[in-house]
C-alpha cells in the first residue's frame, strides 16, 4: 500500500517515518515534505502546496494512493478532507465541520458546555466595545483568545486591565482576518499542562500515550510562546487513573457531542489539558490533528503498525482493532530552532553532523529543512526535532542531548532543560 502525507514539518517527517515501518506500506509521498522526508528510503516529496486540494486529489488518484494523512490544521479547517473524500479517497483527518473543534474556539466552547466537559468559564464577544466592558469587572489574570486559527499567536494571558485591553484591541484590529471576528475571554486556569491525543473512527476512541511539551522559547519555561521547543512521553503527571478520567469525562463526551451534530469525525482528537492542583483535568483547547512536537515523542514508542491503525480509523473498524502496543520506557524530543525564532529568523544555514547524531541511536526529524545540492539547509523557525528513546526519562533525555551536540549550524538554538518537570520528580 502507498500512503500520502500532507504537510512539511517535524510531525509529517515522524508520520512518514512511522508509516514506512508498517509492513503494509511500500511507499510514502509527502506533499510538500522537507529535507528529512526527501532522504527517507521509499519516501519522496512532491512539490505542491497543502492547499492545492485539486492537485493533491489528482496525484493520489492517478498514482493510486488510497490513504491520505493530513498533518496540519489549516487544510483541515479549509475542507481538504471533504474535498478528497468526495473524490473517493480515504482521509485520516476530520471534515471542515469537525475541524471547527480547533478552528473555532467559540464553537469548541459551545460544544464543551453542551457536553458538560470541564473547562474554563468563558464568554464570546463579537465586538471590542462589549469585550472591553466585560473585562472592566473581571479579576486578573484573564485569558483573551482570538476565535479562529492564529498560528499560536492568538492567545494572551492578560495580567492587568491594560494588557487585556491591548489584547482585545489587537484581536479586533483586523490583523487576524476572519479569525478575529470573534473573541473568547476565559477564566485563567492554574496547573500543569498536558496533552492527551486520541485517534478515532467517529465511533470509538483509542488514546495515545500522554505527553507534555515546552511551549516557550526560554529555559525555565520563560519568554514568548513558540510552536513547541520540546516534548516527552509518557508523562507521569497523567497517571493511569487520570487517563481513565480524561477518556470518560472529556474525550468520550466530546466525540458523542460531535456525533450528535451529525459529524463523522475520523482522525485525531487532541485534548490540551490543564491538570489543576486538585488533580482534575480541564480542557484548555481541542485540536483536530497530531501535536508537534508531541507526536515526535509519542510515535517512536508505538509498536502497533501506524498504517493499520489509521486504516482502521478511516474505514470505521476501530472497535475491533487490537489494543495499541507500546515500547516500555520513554522518549524525549528536543527542538532545535533558528536564530531569532519565534520572531523573524535566519534561513539558509548549512546543517552538519546529522549522520553522527543518528549514530547515537537518536531519531532526527526535520521540521524546517530542505535539500540543496546534497546539503541539508535550514529553512524554517523550528529546524529539527531530535528524539531520544530510553528505558527511563533520564536516558531518553540524555540520548536526545548527546545527538543534539553532534549537530551544528550557524545560530543553532535549543533549550537545555527539556523534561525538567519529569526529571525533578
Ligand atoms: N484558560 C487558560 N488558563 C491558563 N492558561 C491558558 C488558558 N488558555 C490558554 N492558556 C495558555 O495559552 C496557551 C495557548 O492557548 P490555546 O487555547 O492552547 O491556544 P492555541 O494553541 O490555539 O494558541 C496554552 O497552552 C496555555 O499555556
Ligand atoms: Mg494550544
Amino acid at each position: 500500500m502507498k500512503a500520502l502525507v500532507v504537510g512539511s514539518g517535524g510531525r509529517e517527517h515522524a508520520l512518514a517515518w512511522k508509516l514506512l515501518q508498517s509492513p503494509k506500506v511500500s511507499e510514502v509521498v509527502c506533499i510538500p515534505g522537507n529535507g528529512g522526508t526527501a532522504a527517507l528510503p521509499r519516501c519522496r516529496n512532491v512539490g505542491m502546496g497543502v492547499n492545492d486540494f485539486e492537485g493533491i486529489a489528482r496525484f493520489a488518484l492517478v498514482n493510486n494512493f488510497p490513504l491520505v494523512v493530513v498533518g496540519p490544521e489549516q487544510p483541515l479547517a479549509d475542507g481538504i478532507a471533504d474535498f478528497l473524500q468526495q473524490q473517493g479517497l480515504k482521509v485520516f483527518g476530520p471534515t471542515q465541520t469537525g475541524a471547527q473543534i480547533e478552528a473555532s474556539k467559540a464553537w469548541s466552547k459551545a460544544l464543551m458546555a453542551q457536553a458538560g466537559i470541564p473547562t474554563a468559564q468563558s464568554e464570546v464577544f463579537t465586538n471590542a466595545a462589549s469585550a472591553l466592558a466585560f473585562v472592566q469587572h473581571q479579576g486578573f489574570p484573564i485569558v483573551v483568545k482570538v476565535d479562529g486559527l492564529a498560528a499560536g499567536k492568538g492567545v494572551t494571558v492578560a495580567h492587568s486591565l491594560d494588557e487585556a485591553t491591548a489584547a482585545i484591541e489587537a484581536a479586533f484590529s483586523g490583523k487576524f482576518g476572519a479569525a478575529g471576528e470573534r473573541v473568547v475571554i476565559e477564566e485563567f486556569l492554574i496547573g500543569q499542562e498536558a496533552s492527551v491525543l486520541a485517534v478515532t473512527d467517529g465511533q470509538t476512541l483509542r488514546l495515545l500515550l500522554p505527553a507534555q511539551d515546552h511551549k516557550t522559547i526560554g529555559e525555565g519555561d520563560t519568554g514568548p510562546n513558540t510552536g513547541g521547543m520540546g516534548a516527552y512521553a509518557p508523562t507521569p503527571i497523567v497517571t493511569p487513573d487520570l487517563m481513565e478520567r480524561v477518556q470518560r469525562e472529556i474525550l468520550e463526551p466530546a466525540l458523542q457531542a460531535v456525533k450528535d451534530q451529525g459529524i463523522d469525525y475520523r482522525g485525531v482528537l487532541y485534548a490540551g489539558l490543564m491538570i489543576t492542583p486538585e488533580g482534575d483535568p480541564k480542557v484548555v483547547e481541542f485540536n483536530c490533528r497530531f501535536g508537534d512536537p508531541e507526536i515526535q515523542a509519542i510515535l517512536p514508542l508505538l509498536e502497533t503498525p501506524l498504517a493499520d491503525l489509521m486504516l482502521a480509523c478511516v474505514e470505521g473498524r476501530l472497535e475491533s482493532f487490537p489494543p495499541l502496543e507500546w515500547k516500555p520506557g520513554a522518549a524525549a524530543c528536543v527542538v532545535a530552532a533558528a536564530e531569532g525564532y519565534p520572531d523573524t529568523h535566519r534561513k539558509g544555514m548549512a546543517i552538519s553532523g546529522l549522520d553522527a547524531a543518528e549514530e547515537t541511536g537518536a531519531l532526527v526529524f526535520h521540521a524546517g529543512t530542505r535539500k540543496l545540492k546534497g546539503e541539508t539547509i535550514a529553512d524554517g523557525g523550528r529546524v529539527l526535532g531530535i528524539t531520544g528513546v530510553g528505558d527511563s526519562f533520564e536516558g531518553a533525555i540524555a540520548n536526545a542531548y548527546a545527538a543534539a551536540a553532534c549537530i551544528s549550524y550557524d545560530g543553532m538554538y535549543y533549550r537545555r532543560d527539556i523534561g525538567h518537570r519529569v526529571k525533578a520528580r
